[in-house]
């Protein structure tokens, strides 16, 4: 393998928090129940399958325009949140791993559905690291379809064979699994059956790449 696609939220950072803040105030304006367990089902998916997720719980339907204005909303408030975020938030394995591997002469890649990976990198002191970027501003199709990866992959002029995705998400191992990928699953993604390494740690990805 020549390079690593790391998801971005969940495994680089954790942002699960904010998410959930932001969603849980406009449910809470709209009178919607939302919880933790709710939460965690919008992990990997992207912005506006989250809010038909937690629309699903509505008492009345939405039209198009009001869905636009509630995303805008809570990635209003999503956004606010974000500020509080600083290079204090790169934990020290995280960027050690990231240093060892590059060192290792792997080349290093962003595939994330979030729309504020730019922001958010930049929050971490990340700005100018990776090699390449695909996110959810150059896709049209979230995980688990494999195009955000796929796009990273091409970025790097590599085939899927020769990258390894990083995933906390069982829709983004589902999407690694889809393009071709094989991927390290943290968390609920190291059970899915397409994982090919679940790992307990970051720093295991040393173990499995060097
Ligand atoms: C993913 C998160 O990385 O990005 C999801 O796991 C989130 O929870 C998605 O919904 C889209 O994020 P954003 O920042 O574009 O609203
Ligand atoms: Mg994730």
């Amino acid at each position: 393998m020549k390079a690593v696609i790391f998801d971005l939220d969940g495994v680089i950072c954790f942002t699960d928090k904010y998410h959930y803040q932001a969603w849980k105030a406009l449910a809470d304006r709209l009178g919607i129940y939302f919880d933790e367990q709710i939460n965690n089902r919008l992990r990997g998916v992207s912005r506006m399958a989250s809010l038909d997720i937690v629309l699903e719980r509505a008492q009345q339907s939405y039209t198009q325009e009001e869905k636009d204005a509630f995303a805008a909303e809570k990635n209003a408030t999503y956004v606010e949140l974000l500020q509080q975020m600083s290079p204090a938030d790169l934990s020290d394995e995280v960027k050690e791993t990231l240093d060892t591997l590059r060192e290792g002469g792997y080349r290093l890649a962003i595939g994330s559905s979030s729309r504020n990976t730019k922001l958010i990198l930049s929050r971490l002191g990340l700005s100018d690291y990776f090699d390449a970027i695909s996110d959810g501003t150059n896709i049209t199709r979230s995980k688990p379809d494999p195009e955000v990866f796929l796009m990273a992959a091409e970025m790097l002029s590599l085939p899927p064979e020769e990258c390894l995705v990083v995933e906390d998400a069982k829709a983004g191992i589902e999407a690694a699994h889809a393009g071709g990928f094989r991927s390290a699953g943290v968390g609920e993604a190291s059970e899915h059956p397409d994982c090919t390494y679940p790992i307990a740690h970051f720093s295991d990805l040393k173990t499995i790449l060097l």
